[in-house]
């Protein structure tokens, strides 16, 4: 500034203003924050945060509320209908994240897109791409996006907020952002083909910034009755007795996640398969619904 001051008293007005600008520069440089260095993984690493597999599951195997369904299909068509959309200029819902409590359907309708769209199963591994440091976690991030962007399938991060919520116990505030930030803006970027879909339980913990970064954000919750009720008749199929009642099993049901009912019903029947009876009975049905109870509360 010293400089730049003399300049200026020597009537070398544009030389003291150009130093006052670099001046400028470098102080908000200094407050926005600095992009993480990279360090760049083996391809091999690859493994260890990437599992992919091939997925049979459909649509149909999910019981959901209709407006879930309709956002699902609409997801669906937009995708299969893409090159028609991409001849007008418009791209299809590709970013996807996923909002509910556990065993509500998240990760089955991930698979379940895989399945329908014929594509594979990309599950990344946050456990592996999370590390104490920065600069190797923005890495990994990277090298993920780098395969989304080089190999079409469905990329799903189960867990999601993980990334910001493991660092919040032990790392600073500002890390944390950092790893989002990374995430974020790779995201944004991300132009490619695959579909990317993000699965939390703890929506409190994302930034509200994150939401707007996906094409769609559907909220899963526990079932209503009459979800609770499908679900238990298709897990039975032919198994349901006559006699079973299945209003006293949906009220026993009240409080159980999908995973649980469903698991419930499984339980069931094979209870009644290995017990040689005909089909399964309420009393059968109403034991393993109670089973899930106590299991829920420990
Ligand atoms: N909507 C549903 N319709 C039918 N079955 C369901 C549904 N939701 C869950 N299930 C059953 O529960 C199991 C677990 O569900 P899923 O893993 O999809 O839950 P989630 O929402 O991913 O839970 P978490 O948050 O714990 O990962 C499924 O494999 C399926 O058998
Ligand atoms: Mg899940």
């Amino acid at each position: 500034m010293e400089v730049a001051a003399a300049e200026a008293r020597q009537g070398h007005s544009q030389v003291a203003n150009t130093i006052k600008r670099l001046i400028d520069d470098a102080k908000t440089r200094e407050t926005t924050p600095q992009k993480p260095v990279l360090v760049v993984p083996n391809r091999s690493e690859l493994g260890t945060i990437l599992f992919t597999r091939s997925s049979d599951t459909r649509l149909s195997d999910l019981t959901l509320p209709e407006k879930l369904a309709s956002r699902l299909s609409r997801i669906m068509l937009e995708q299969r209908q893409q090159s028609r959309l991409r001849e007008h200029g418009l791209r299809p819902r590709r970013k996807i994240l996923l909002v509910g409590p556990p065993g509500t359907g998240k990760t089955m309708t991930a698979a379940a897109l895989a399945g329908e769209l014929r594509l594979s199963l990309s599950t990344i591994l946050l456990e592996g791409v999370i590390t104490k440091f920065l600069g190797e976690t923005a890495g990994k991030l990277k090298l993920i996006f780098d395969t989304i962007a080089s190999t079409e399938s469905v990329y799903f991060f189960d867990e999601f907020d993980a990334l910001g919520a493991r660092r919040n116990q032990s790392n600073d505030v500002g890390e944390i952002r950092r790893v989002l930030n990374t995430f974020l803006q790779l995201l944004e970027k991300d132009d490619s083909r695959g579909i990317i879909i993000a699965a939390t339980n703890h929506p409190e913990l994302l930034d509200r910034a994150l939401f707007r970064r996906f094409d769609d954000v559907l909220e899963y919750g526990f079932p209503t009755e009459e979800i609770a009720s499908r679900i238990l008749k298709s897990r039975l199929g032919r198994s349901a007795g006559k006699n079973l009642d299945l209003r006293a099993a949906v009220e026993r049901a009240k409080g159980l996640s999908q995973a649980d009912v469903s698991r419930a019903a499984t339980e069931a029947l094979k209870h009644a398969l290995l017990h040689d009876q005909p089909d399964v009975t309420t009393a059968d049905l109403l034991q393993s619904l109670d089973e899930r109870i106590a299991a829920a509360r420990s």
